[in-house]
């Protein structure tokens, strides 16, 4: 693997590489020194022409795991305000040593541009581009989903897929780049997904996407998913209105406490009830259901880091052949040593 821009790239294996990855790196974090040498001398840069916090933190808070130097770069307060081109940018970042560099941008399509372009030799991650995709996020999503089944199952994570794990997509589809990298994913690792919105909010298309589609949320919970992602009402890119009022919308799509009630009442250990953040509590949530015991929302934050980590790894030590034989084992013993000393 070179670069990740899209989970529509990841093969079956691909996936399960990176979330066994995962795995390994997530017992670092629960370390007293949570490091690892593995990428000691390597550079990586944070190019991030969008607000962000949950993931530009992350990305940092992964390499820096790793060792790696960080170098945030945020458009607000740099030359691109003086009209400084991505090209420019770019070059500017890879004369200064970068290795590894994560995007975030409000153009769809500008990571596979900078990836395919020769501007630049260094691997890029896609941190979310427009509507398009958001690969480390539904990455995160399935790590949290299948930890929540193998617990469910009695069995261990590693090595299984989302087979028959099913899923329901909530909210606002149309502006959601989560959504769209999390349908790809989700499809490749087995499960069912079915994407739940009102009309207005489903893009052009959608019936082509390997889903189920509803418009109905009480009917979609009554089917007791496995797990029911909130998505963001996006309102910094709608430029018209999508539903008629804020009460509206929360009563029909928004998880509320009715509906937490609700999935409550059917028993069992039942759906955990996911949201990638920044949350508009009391319009697509309540603060109740984000705080309840079925949220997964800080676990998600959590394995946020271990996916990051395991995506810069495998992209900057070359894993995707020589995982299994590499260093991540040798780099922990290390670490072991350091620590004993
Ligand atoms: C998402 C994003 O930026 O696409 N957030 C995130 O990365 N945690 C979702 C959103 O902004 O609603």
């Amino acid at each position: 693997m070179r670069h990740l821009l899209s989970t529509a790239d990841l093969s079956l294996a691909d996936a399960l590489q990176i979330l066994d990855t995962t795995e390994e790196m997530s017992s670092v974090g629960q370390r007293e020194v949570k490091k690892l040498p593995a990428l000691r001398g390597r550079t990586v840069v944070n190019l991030f022409f969008e607000d962000s916090t949950r993931t530009r933190i992350s990305f940092e808070a992964a390499a820096k795991r790793l060792s790696a130097d960080v170098i945030n770069f945020a458009a607000r307060g740099s030359s691109v305000s003086k009209g400084e081109s991505l090209k420019d940018t770019a070059q500017t970042l890879e004369a200064m040593g970068a290795d590894a560099v994560v995007i975030r941008h409000p153009a769809s399509g500008a990571p596979k541009r900078l990836a395919s372009s020769d501007w630049i030799n260094a691997g890029v991650v896609n941190a979310g581009d427009g509507t398009h995709e958001h690969p480390t996020q539904a990455l995160l999503d399935a790590f949290t989903m299948r930890r929540h089944r193998a617990h469910s199952l009695g069995i261990e994570p590693a090595g299984t897929s989302l087979e028959g794990f099913r899923v329901v997509i909530v909210g606002d589809i149309l502006h959601s780049r989560v959504a769209r990298s999390n349908v790809w994913l989700l499809r490749t690792l087995g499960a069912q997904v079915t994407l739940v919105a009102p009309p207005t909010l489903l893009p052009v298309g959608v019936e082509h996407w390997p889903c189920e589609i509803d418009y109905d949320l009480d009917r979609a919970l009554a089917t007791e998913p496995d797990a029911v992602m909130m998505l963001r009402v996006q309102a910094e890119r709608m430029h018209a209105s999508f539903f008629p009022s804020v009460r509206e919308y929360s009563r029909r799509w928004g998880f509320d406490d009715r509906r937490l009630a609700t999935l409550d009442a059917l028993g069992g250990p039942g759906a955990i009830v996911m949201h990638p953040g920044p949350m508009n509590r009391g319009l697509e949530i309540s603060a109740a259901a984000a705080d309840s015991a079925r949220s997964t929302v800080l676990d998600q934050v959590r394995n946020g880091v271990s996916v990051r980590m395991a995506v810069l790894y495998l992209l900057l030590s070359g894993g995707a052949k020589t995982a299994e034989t590499s260093s991540i084992p040798a780099a922990m013993q290390a670490n072991r040593a350091e620590n004993q000393s």
